[in-house]
Protein backbone atom coordinates (compact mmCIF):
# COMPACT_ATOMS: atom_id res chain seq x y z
CA UNK A 1 0.00 0.00 0.00
CA UNK A 2 1.19 3.27 -1.05
CA UNK A 3 2.04 6.60 1.49
CA UNK A 4 -1.29 8.05 0.32
CA UNK A 5 -3.86 4.90 0.55
CA UNK A 6 -1.53 4.36 4.18
CA UNK A 7 -2.82 7.89 4.74
CA UNK A 8 -6.73 8.11 3.60
CA UNK A 9 -7.22 4.67 5.41
CA UNK A 10 -6.03 6.32 9.25
CA UNK A 11 -8.91 9.50 8.74
CA UNK A 12 -11.99 6.66 9.86
CA UNK A 13 -10.37 6.44 13.14
CA UNK A 14 -6.55 8.08 13.37
CA UNK A 15 -4.09 5.69 15.56
CA UNK A 16 -0.46 5.07 16.56
CA UNK A 17 2.07 7.63 15.29
CA UNK A 18 1.35 7.19 12.05
CA UNK A 19 -2.50 8.32 13.19
CA UNK A 20 -1.51 11.70 15.00
CA UNK A 21 0.64 12.79 12.13
CA UNK A 22 -2.00 12.24 10.08
CA UNK A 23 -4.50 14.33 13.25
CA UNK A 24 -2.15 17.22 12.52
CA UNK A 25 -2.03 17.05 8.76
CA UNK A 26 -5.95 17.54 9.04
CA UNK A 27 -5.99 20.25 11.71
CA UNK A 28 -3.91 22.36 8.53
CA UNK A 29 -5.26 20.51 5.48
CA UNK A 30 -8.94 21.39 6.60
CA UNK A 31 -8.56 25.09 7.38
CA UNK A 32 -10.10 25.74 4.46
CA UNK A 33 -13.84 24.30 4.66
CA UNK A 34 -13.48 24.05 8.57
CA UNK A 35 -13.68 28.38 8.37
CA UNK A 36 -16.26 27.85 5.58
CA UNK A 37 -18.27 25.68 7.68
CA UNK A 38 -18.16 27.97 10.66
CA UNK A 39 -19.32 30.57 8.41
CA UNK A 40 -22.45 29.26 7.73
CA UNK A 41 -23.60 29.31 11.62
CA UNK A 42 -23.78 32.40 13.84
CA UNK A 43 -21.60 31.43 17.03
CA UNK A 44 -23.09 33.54 20.15
CA UNK A 45 -20.26 34.61 22.84
CA UNK A 46 -21.95 32.62 25.95
CA UNK A 47 -22.82 29.54 22.74
CA UNK A 48 -22.65 25.70 24.67
CA UNK A 49 -21.20 23.78 21.21
CA UNK A 50 -20.24 20.36 20.94
CA UNK A 51 -17.59 18.99 18.11
CA UNK A 52 -17.99 15.64 16.70
CA UNK A 53 -14.92 13.53 15.64
CA UNK A 54 -13.17 16.29 17.01
CA UNK A 55 -9.66 14.81 15.43
CA UNK A 56 -6.84 16.64 16.17
CA UNK A 57 -9.10 19.54 17.65
CA UNK A 58 -8.96 22.82 15.59
CA UNK A 59 -12.35 23.29 14.95
CA UNK A 60 -13.16 23.15 18.76
CA UNK A 61 -9.93 25.99 19.05
CA UNK A 62 -11.57 28.16 16.84
CA UNK A 63 -14.61 27.66 18.18
CA UNK A 64 -13.11 28.42 21.48
CA UNK A 65 -11.72 31.55 19.96
CA UNK A 66 -15.53 32.60 19.40
CA UNK A 67 -16.26 32.36 22.65
CA UNK A 68 -16.39 34.05 25.90
CA UNK A 69 -18.70 32.83 27.97
CA UNK A 70 -19.76 29.53 26.47
CA UNK A 71 -18.30 26.53 26.84
CA UNK A 72 -16.59 23.96 23.92
CA UNK A 73 -16.98 20.17 24.29
CA UNK A 74 -15.00 18.18 21.72
CA UNK A 75 -15.27 14.13 21.12
CA UNK A 76 -13.89 11.31 19.18
CA UNK A 77 -13.77 7.87 19.40
CA UNK A 78 -10.00 7.41 18.67
CA UNK A 79 -7.81 7.96 22.12
CA UNK A 80 -4.95 9.29 20.33
CA UNK A 81 -7.37 11.90 18.48
CA UNK A 82 -8.67 12.90 22.07
CA UNK A 83 -4.76 13.00 23.65
CA UNK A 84 -3.75 15.25 20.24
CA UNK A 85 -7.21 17.51 20.78
CA UNK A 86 -6.23 18.00 24.81
CA UNK A 87 -2.76 18.94 23.87
CA UNK A 88 -4.08 20.87 20.99
CA UNK A 89 -6.51 23.06 23.45
CA UNK A 90 -4.16 22.70 26.52
CA UNK A 91 -4.82 26.48 27.38
CA UNK A 92 -8.44 27.00 26.75
CA UNK A 93 -8.77 23.64 28.92
CA UNK A 94 -6.61 25.41 31.79
CA UNK A 95 -8.84 27.98 31.58
CA UNK A 96 -12.19 25.98 31.58
CA UNK A 97 -13.39 26.65 28.29
CA UNK A 98 -12.43 23.35 26.77
CA UNK A 99 -13.36 19.93 27.49
CA UNK A 100 -12.64 16.76 25.43
CA UNK A 101 -14.01 13.62 25.95
CA UNK A 102 -13.61 10.07 24.57
CA UNK A 103 -16.64 8.29 23.01
CA UNK A 104 -18.93 7.52 20.19
CA UNK A 105 -21.48 9.50 18.27
CA UNK A 106 -23.83 6.77 19.10
CA UNK A 107 -23.66 7.11 22.71
CA UNK A 108 -23.16 10.53 23.84
CA UNK A 109 -22.05 11.50 27.34
CA UNK A 110 -23.53 14.73 27.76
CA UNK A 111 -27.56 15.03 29.05
CA UNK A 112 -30.08 16.22 27.14
CA UNK A 113 -30.75 19.79 25.52
CA UNK A 114 -27.49 20.68 26.46
CA UNK A 115 -26.29 22.54 23.54
CA UNK A 116 -26.70 25.49 21.43
CA UNK A 117 -24.68 23.93 18.24
CA UNK A 118 -23.39 20.60 17.62
CA UNK A 119 -20.64 20.23 14.72
CA UNK A 120 -19.04 17.92 12.46
CA UNK A 121 -16.84 18.25 10.27
CA UNK A 122 -15.81 15.76 7.82
CA UNK A 123 -16.86 12.45 10.61
CA UNK A 124 -20.47 11.78 9.75
CA UNK A 125 -19.21 9.11 6.64
CA UNK A 126 -17.77 6.69 8.75
CA UNK A 127 -21.30 6.97 11.73
CA UNK A 128 -22.06 3.12 12.52
CA UNK A 129 -25.85 3.82 12.59
CA UNK A 130 -26.71 7.38 10.37
CA UNK A 131 -30.29 8.11 11.31
CA UNK A 132 -30.04 6.80 15.21
CA UNK A 133 -26.58 8.98 15.07
CA UNK A 134 -28.32 11.87 14.84
CA UNK A 135 -31.24 11.12 16.95
CA UNK A 136 -28.45 10.91 19.79
CA UNK A 137 -27.70 14.54 18.69
CA UNK A 138 -31.10 16.09 18.49
CA UNK A 139 -31.36 14.47 22.05
CA UNK A 140 -28.58 16.40 23.32
CA UNK A 141 -29.33 19.77 21.53
CA UNK A 142 -31.02 22.49 22.80
CA UNK A 143 -34.65 23.22 21.00
CA UNK A 144 -33.64 25.89 18.93
CA UNK A 145 -30.18 24.23 18.27
CA UNK A 146 -28.58 23.76 15.20
CA UNK A 147 -26.92 20.52 14.15
CA UNK A 148 -23.32 21.77 11.27
CA UNK A 149 -21.96 19.05 9.16
CA UNK A 150 -19.95 19.99 7.18
CA UNK A 151 -17.78 17.36 4.38
CA UNK A 152 -15.44 18.33 1.51
CA UNK A 153 -16.41 15.26 -0.35
CA UNK A 154 -20.81 14.64 -1.16
CA UNK A 155 -22.47 12.49 -4.06
CA UNK A 156 -22.21 13.95 -7.29
CA UNK A 157 -21.20 12.93 -10.79
CA UNK A 158 -18.55 15.50 -11.57
CA UNK A 159 -16.73 13.66 -9.18
CA UNK A 160 -17.72 10.13 -8.78
CA UNK A 161 -14.13 8.39 -9.98
CA UNK A 162 -12.18 9.98 -7.53
CA UNK A 163 -15.35 9.77 -4.66
CA UNK A 164 -15.44 6.07 -5.73
CA UNK A 165 -11.52 5.42 -5.22
CA UNK A 166 -12.46 7.03 -0.86
CA UNK A 167 -15.55 5.25 -0.90
CA UNK A 168 -13.46 2.12 -1.59
CA UNK A 169 -10.42 2.57 0.55
CA UNK A 170 -12.57 4.30 3.76
CA UNK A 171 -15.97 2.46 3.31
CA UNK A 172 -17.52 5.65 3.70
CA UNK A 173 -21.09 6.64 3.12
CA UNK A 174 -21.65 9.59 0.94
CA UNK A 175 -24.92 11.41 -0.12
CA UNK A 176 -26.28 14.14 -2.57
CA UNK A 177 -27.50 17.38 -0.98
CA UNK A 178 -31.40 15.58 -1.84
CA UNK A 179 -30.35 13.04 0.14
CA UNK A 180 -29.54 15.16 3.10
CA UNK A 181 -32.29 16.57 3.54
CA UNK A 182 -33.95 13.41 3.43
CA UNK A 183 -32.04 11.72 6.36
CA UNK A 184 -31.82 15.45 7.96
CA UNK A 185 -35.75 15.01 7.80
CA UNK A 186 -35.81 11.62 9.12
CA UNK A 187 -34.02 12.30 11.98
CA UNK A 188 -36.39 14.53 12.88
CA UNK A 189 -34.79 17.88 12.01
CA UNK A 190 -36.02 20.99 10.39
CA UNK A 191 -33.18 21.79 7.76
CA UNK A 192 -32.25 25.46 7.35
CA UNK A 193 -30.05 25.54 4.58
CA UNK A 194 -27.71 23.23 2.56
CA UNK A 195 -25.37 25.15 0.55
CA UNK A 196 -22.70 23.44 -2.15
CA UNK A 197 -19.27 24.70 -3.69
CA UNK A 198 -20.23 22.21 -7.13
CA UNK A 199 -16.51 23.29 -8.06
CA UNK A 200 -15.00 22.10 -4.56
CA UNK A 201 -17.42 18.80 -4.10
CA UNK A 202 -17.86 20.92 -0.12
CA UNK A 203 -21.32 21.10 1.48
CA UNK A 204 -22.58 22.38 4.71
CA UNK A 205 -25.76 21.53 6.06
CA UNK A 206 -27.68 23.46 8.96
CA UNK A 207 -30.50 21.71 10.74
CA UNK A 208 -32.64 22.89 13.68
CA UNK A 209 -34.35 21.15 16.45
CA UNK A 210 -37.82 22.52 16.69
C1 LIG B 1 -11.51 12.61 8.78
S1 LIG B 1 -11.32 12.81 10.52
C2 LIG B 1 -11.83 14.53 10.75
C3 LIG B 1 -11.27 15.11 12.01
C4 LIG B 1 -11.64 16.58 12.26
N1 LIG B 1 -13.06 16.76 12.47
C5 LIG B 1 -11.18 17.43 11.12
O1 LIG B 1 -12.01 17.97 10.37
O2 LIG B 1 -9.96 17.56 10.93
C6 LIG B 1 -12.73 11.92 11.17
C7 LIG B 1 -12.74 11.87 12.68
O3 LIG B 1 -13.98 11.33 13.12
C8 LIG B 1 -13.73 10.40 14.16
N2 LIG B 1 -14.87 9.46 14.19
C9 LIG B 1 -15.24 8.61 13.21
N3 LIG B 1 -16.31 7.89 13.60
C10 LIG B 1 -16.63 8.30 14.85
C11 LIG B 1 -17.64 7.92 15.78
N4 LIG B 1 -18.50 6.94 15.50
N5 LIG B 1 -17.70 8.56 16.98
C12 LIG B 1 -16.79 9.53 17.28
N6 LIG B 1 -15.80 9.92 16.44
C13 LIG B 1 -15.71 9.31 15.24
C14 LIG B 1 -12.39 9.77 13.79
O4 LIG B 1 -11.73 9.16 14.87
C15 LIG B 1 -11.63 10.98 13.24
O5 LIG B 1 -10.92 11.67 14.24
Amino acid sequence: MGFLEKYVKQCRKPSGGFGRFVGRSMNIGHTGIRRWGIKQITVNPDAYILDIGCGGGRAVKELASMTSDGKIFGIDYSENMTELSKRVNKSFINKGIVEIKHGSVSSLPFEDNMFDIVTAFETYYFWPDLISDLKEILRVLKHGGKLLLVNEVYKDAKFEKRNNKWVELLQMQLHTPDEYKQFLNKAGYHILHINTDSERNWIAAVAEKV
